[in-house]
């Protein structure tokens, strides 16, 4: 049984797309025993109470980051946690952390990195740079953290085409062509991280070193993705359970948004 903990600032969709993996039994050999958050309303604080998991607040406004990260960590030890999964988490993860969970410690980020990753922490000004530069792919990129921020080696990548009527609407309307594919990111982050996830509970992730070309003092990290077998085909088929509820979830949310607007 791998123990996962939990970091997130706010909104918490992607804290609880894992839970629901974990309740609905795709997640196997996973448990979630603790979420931390640093801001003392942030919505992830319901979820977790919804899901009874022991929540923490940490604030790290009243003290430095080594101070504010050792009590992070005090926490992690005593739920006897192996895996750090940061989901919408708005701090950087400094080097005494990083030292005591190297390779342990996951993060999604709504691109396809290395695109966009100097866009910073928050979503929307991710995916307001990505329709500004006019790409006609984007998607999310679940990937180890090291102290780079975002080039730590990545696990996976999960595409997302840009829509034409996104296109158009970002001259005229922006925030509502950002909000639209923001959503459609979301729905594969919300699938992409728990499937990082299980491939780790699996034993099925491999850091390799390979010399980089750049500086030949240099090693590059790669993840290597084990996906010998039929790991793959009995991860789509137990996943298929979550997908259905998604569809039906989003698809209410739709209805929702759409009686409001009329
Ligand atoms: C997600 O888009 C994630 O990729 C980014 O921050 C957002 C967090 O959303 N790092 P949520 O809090 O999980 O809903």
């Amino acid at each position: 049984m791998v123990n996962v903990g939990v970091l997130a600032s706010g909104r918490g969709s992607n804290f609880r797309a894992i839970m629901e993996h974990q309740r609905l039994g795709v997640l196997e050999n996973v448990n979630l025993p603790v979420l931390i958050y640093n801001y003392p309303d942030a919505p992830v604080k319901q979820i977790a109470e919804k899901y009874h998991v022991t929540n923490h607040f940490v604030d790290h406004k009243s003290r430095d980051r080594v101070e504010f990260e050792r009590q992070i960590m005090d926490i992690l030890e005593s739920s006897q946690v192996e895996l750090v999964c940061l989901a919408g988490w708005d701090r950087i993860v400094g080097s005494d952390f990083f030292r005591k969970y190297r390779w342990k410690v996951m993060n999604i980020h709504p691109a396809l990195l290395p695109s966009f990753g100097w866009k910073g922490l928050n979503a929307r000004f991710v995916h307001e740079a990505a329709l500004e530069y006019g790409v006609k792919i984007t998607g999310c990129t679940v990937y180890f953290v090291d102290v780079s921020v975002e080039k730590g080696p990545i696990i996976l990548q999960r595409p997302v085409q840009v829509l034409e009527s996104e296109r158009t609407m970002f001259d005229k309307k922006r925030e509502d062509a950002i909000q639209s594919l923001s959503d459609r990111v979301l729905i594969h982050e919300h699938r992409t991280y728990s499937k990082a996830i299980q491939l780790y509970a699996d034993g099925r992730l491999k850091i390799e070193e390979v010399p980089s070309r750049a500086e030949e003092t240099r090693v590059n990290r790669v993840v290597s993705v084990d996906l010998q077998g039929d790991w793959e085909k009995k991860w789509n088929q137990r996943q298929r359970i979550f997908i259905e509820q998604q569809k039906t979830e989003w698809a209410s949310r739709m209805a929702e948004t759409f009686e409001e607007s009329n």
